[in-house]
């Protein structure tokens, strides 16, 4: 008889707390919606994002990682190979990015993320 009650009630709880964690999420980031994500260009829009979260660390005097994020061909390598992808979704396997900053915000994932699979063009 217990069972039967404690399982819905749980299930109630669950959904109260998904539903009002999601609706935080959109409070925090208003605007997401409009995030656009076309044509990206990588002088515009993407070496920008990095300049502002990532080149402190990772410029040719200091390569972090052996990671420079201030030229197309540095960037080139870790989009090639899945790091920069993996780091900046905080992913399981990498060291995540900025490091010991916050994590980029969505949109501008969504704009690396993009241009990657927009063919990652020096534009
Ligand atoms: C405060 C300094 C700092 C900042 C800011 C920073 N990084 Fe790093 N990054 C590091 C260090 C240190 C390492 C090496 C850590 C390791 O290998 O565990 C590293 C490693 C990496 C690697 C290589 C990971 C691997 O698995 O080999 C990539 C890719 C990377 N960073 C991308 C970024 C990007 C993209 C940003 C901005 C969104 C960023 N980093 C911002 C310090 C930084």
């Amino acid at each position: 008889m217990k069972k039967s009650i404690v399982i819905p009630v749980a299930f109630f709880v669950l959904i109260v707390t998904v539903g009002s964690c999601s609706k935080d999420n959109e409070e925090d980031q208003p605007g997401n919606d409009n995030c656009v994500t076309e044509n990206m260009s990588f002088a515009g829009n993407i070496q920008p994002i990095l300049n502002a979260n990532c080149t402190t660390c990772h410029n040719p005097n200091l390569l972090n990682g052996n990671v420079n994020l201030t030229t197309y061909d540095g960037v080139k390598v870790v989009a090639d190979n899945g790091k920069l992808v993996g780091v900046i979704n905080h992913s399981p396997g990498f060291p995540p990015m900025p490091q010991s900053g916050g994590k980029l915000s969505d949109c501008n994932i969504d704009k690396i993320e993009a241009w990657i699979s927009q063919g990652k063009q020096n534009n």
